[in-house]
C-alpha cells in the first residue's frame, strides 16, 4: 500500500474509533457473524457428540453411587475431566471425550482439583483400597486433606424408587430400555450380590462389574454403590482404540 492509501484507512478507521455508536454497531455486527457462523450449524446437525464405542447408560448400582457421590460434594474437591495437556495426559491417561460424559445428568466435570481428576480412576486401585481410603484417607495417603467417610459402609443402600431415576434420565435422552427400567430394583441388588446370578445384567450392561465391592457380602451398602460407581469410571471406552484411530484419521488427512 502507497504511503497515502495508509492515511485514507487510519482516516476511515479514526472515524470508527471517534463515534461511540458507529463503533457499537460495528462490534456488533462483527461478533454476531461470528455467532451464527458457530452456532448456526448446531441446528442442522444431529448430533453435536461424536458417538464412542463402549459408551453406555450406567448400570442402577453405578448410578445410586453417583448419586452419593453428588450428595457429599465430592465434585468439590475432585474433577473428571482430563485435558489435552501433556502433563495431564501422563499423569491421568487420555484426555476425556466428549461421549464418555454424554449420560452425565449433571456432568461432573468440575472446576476444580483438590485432589486428582477421577475421569480414568476406574480399575487403577482394589475394591479394598478404596474402601480403606474413603474410611479414613490419611491411613493410606498420611498428607490426604479428605474427609473421612466411614459411615458409607454402615449405612444400607436406599433408593426410593429406582426404577423411577431411569425414567427420569430416560426423558432427557439416556436410552435405557423398558426392560432395563422395569428391572433396576432387581439390578440394583444383583450387581453387588455375590448369590444372585447377574447374567442378565451383564448382557445389558457390558463391562459391568459385578461382586461385593465393599467387603461385607451380607448388606449392599452406600459404600458398595459409590466403590462400584469409581471402579466403572474411564473403563468403558478403550482410549488404546480410540488413539490409534485418531491416528489413522491424521495419517488419511495427511
Ligand atoms: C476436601 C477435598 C476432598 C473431598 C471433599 C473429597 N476428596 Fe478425594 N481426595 C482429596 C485429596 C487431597 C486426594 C489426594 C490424597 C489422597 O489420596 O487422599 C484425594 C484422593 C481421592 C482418590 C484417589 C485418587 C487417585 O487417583 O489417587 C479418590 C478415589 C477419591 N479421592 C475419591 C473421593 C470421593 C468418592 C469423595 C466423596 C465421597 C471425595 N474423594 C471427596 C480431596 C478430597
Amino acid at each position: 500500500m502507497t504511503d497515502n492509501g495508509n492515511k485514507q484507512a487510519f482516516e476511515r478507521h479514526k472515524k470508527l474509533e471517534r463515534n461511540v455508536s458507529l463503533l457499537a454497531v460495528a462490534t456488533f455486527v462483527t461478533v454476531a457473524i461470528g455467532g451464527v457462523v458457530e452456532i448456526a450449524p448446531l441446528f442442522w446437525i444431529d448430533n453435536t457428540i461424536e458417538k464412542v464405542e463402549g459408551v453406555r447408560p450406567y448400570t442402577p448400582l453405578e448410578l445410586a453411587g453417583r448419586d452419593i457421590y453428588i450428595r457429599e460434594g465430592c465434585y468439590v474437591c475432585h474433577s473428571q475431566m482430563i485435558r489435552p495437556f501433556r502433563d495431564e495426559v501422563e499423569r491421568y491417561g487420555h484426555y476425556s471425550l466428549a461421549a464418555e460424559s454424554m449420560y452425565d445428568h449433571p456432568f461432573q466435570w468440575g472446576s476444580k482439583r483438590t485432589g486428582p481428576d477421577l475421569a480414568r480412576v476406574g480399575g487403577r486401585y482394589s475394591d479394598a483400597w478404596h474402601v480403606d481410603h474413603l474410611k479414613d484417607p490419611q491411613s493410606v495417603v498420611p498428607e490426604s486433606v479428605m474427609p473421612q467417610y466411614g459411615f458409607l459402609a454402615e449405612t444400607p443402600l436406599k433408593v426410593a424408587d429406582p426404577s423411577a431415576n431411569l425414567t427420569a434420565l430416560s426423558r432427557v435422552g439416556v436410552p435405557y430400555s423398558d426392560d432395563d427400567i422395569a428391572k433396576a430394583p432387581a439390578d440394583l441388588v444383583a450387581q453387588a450380590d455375590p448369590d444372585v446370578d447377574a447374567g442378565d445384567l451383564e448382557k445389558r450392561y457390558p463391562k459391568a462389574q459385578v461382586r461385593d465391592f465393599d467387603g461385607d457380602p451380607n448388606t449392599v451398602t452406600e459404600m458398595d454403590a459409590l466403590v462400584a460407581y469409581l471402579q466403572m469410571l474411564g473403563t468403558l471406552v478403550d482410549v488404546n482404540d480410540v488413539a490409534a484411530q485418531e491416528e489413522l484419521a491424521t495419517e488419511k488427512g495427511r
